[in-house]
């Protein structure tokens, strides 16, 4: 991510991060020593500990514990993603090979279970019940959406899809991006409705991400993206750029077939469904409600006082969105 006033603000700062999560690595079996590495390592935007840091930056928070709580989370973040590939069979991410690519299940659980537990150690070595209690929590949601994504049943729920896929988006990214703002002003000497703005800034902005993550699923390319693209209508899963185009047929026997071959995962249909949507109009569609999003994310931000972090954080708002990788 390389939202230039965003990251110039804290890029020293995200050095500590990385230092801290490395340091959480230290264990007994170099195995498991050499993946956390590998994956501690491997880049990724840093998007979460960014908004962390630039947010309790902005508040007048202490930095040691700033940079705790951010790559607290960038360690839950991580492995959240191992168990995602692992449960979506997905090969590659942030362009190199995925745990579960070289390891049995088994051994790529408990990897993603020991990253687990040092986030946890981090989080509360911040030394912040609220901020503790919020990310346990946050967990439990993610968790949450996860299985009740694993286990929606689509053509019957047709009707009430977008709510749906705001409800899943919010479970399964905007709440820990709400919960990366929102810990840095709970450790901010700030009262409840800078907390509550900032959250709300976080939520919104983690809206926009995931709606552009599922855009870059049609439009992205391997390279780019780091990790397989047009993978999630091939496993079943309906997006907001598929409810769009969904929406834009005109009739219900057409929704339905398509929903059908999408259900049955009818490899040719869903490939041509794939390059119809990708050329359609419900692309442009989706990025503007992602727009949409950062534009509340703004209006939250905007009833806080100027300062050159203020700045940062809305510019980092809209790079989500403008973003192609
Ligand atoms: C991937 O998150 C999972 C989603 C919520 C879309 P990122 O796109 O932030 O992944 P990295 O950390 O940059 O690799
Ligand atoms: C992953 O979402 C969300 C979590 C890790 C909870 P996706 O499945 O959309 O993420 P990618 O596209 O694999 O990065
Ligand atoms: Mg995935
Ligand atoms: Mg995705």
């Amino acid at each position: 991510l390389s939202s230039p006033a965003a990251f110039d603000f804290v890029k020293n700062d995200l050095l500590l991060v990385e230092e801290k999560m490395r340091s959480q690595a230290d264990q007994d079996y170099s195995v498991l020593q050499a993946a956390l590495n590998h994956l501690l390592l491997s880049g990724g935007k840093r998007t979460r500990p960014t908004l962390t840091l630039l947010t309790g930056r902005m508040l007048g928070g202490k930095l040691a514990q700033l940079v705790t709580l951010a790559a607290a989370i960038e360690m839950l973040h991580t492995a959240t993603l191992v168990h995602d590939d692992l449960i979506d069979g997905a090969l590659l991410r942030r362009g190199i090979p995925t745990i579960n690519s070289q390891w049995s299940p088994a051994a790529t659980v408990l990897t993603g279970d020991y990253l687990f537990a040092r986030a946890a150690k981090l989080a509360a070595e911040a030394d912040s019940l609220p901020a503790m209690r919020l990310f346990s929590e946050t967990l439990a949601v993610i968790v949450n959406g996860e299985i009740g994504q694993m286990f929606s049943k689509r053509l019957s729920e047709l009707p009430q899809d977008r709510p749906m896929y705001y409800q899943r988006i919010h479970a399964k990214t905007a709440s820990l991006f709400e919960t990366s703002a929102a810990v840095a002003a709970m450790v901010s000497p700030v009262n409840d409705s800078v907390i509550e703005a900032v959250s709300h800034f976080g939520h919104q902005v983690g809206m926009a991400f995931q709606i552009v993550d599922d855009i870059l699923d049609f439009t992205g390319s391997q390279e780019t993206v780091g990790k397989p693209v047009g993978s999630d209508l091939r496993q079943g899963l309906v997006t907001l750029p598929t409810i769009i185009y969904l929406e834009s047929l005109k009739t219900d026997q057409e929704r339905k077939s398509i929903l059908q071959s999408i259900e049955n995962q009818e490899i040719v249909h869903v490939d041509g469904l794939v390059e119809s949507i990708r050329s359609s109009e419900a692309i442009a569609q989706a990025l503007r409600e992602g727009h949409a999003f950062v534009e509340q994310a703004v209006c939250a931000l905007n009833t806080l006082p100027f300062s050159p972090e203020r700045q940062a954080l809305e510019e980092l708002a809209w790079f989500i969105v403008e973003r192609e990788v």
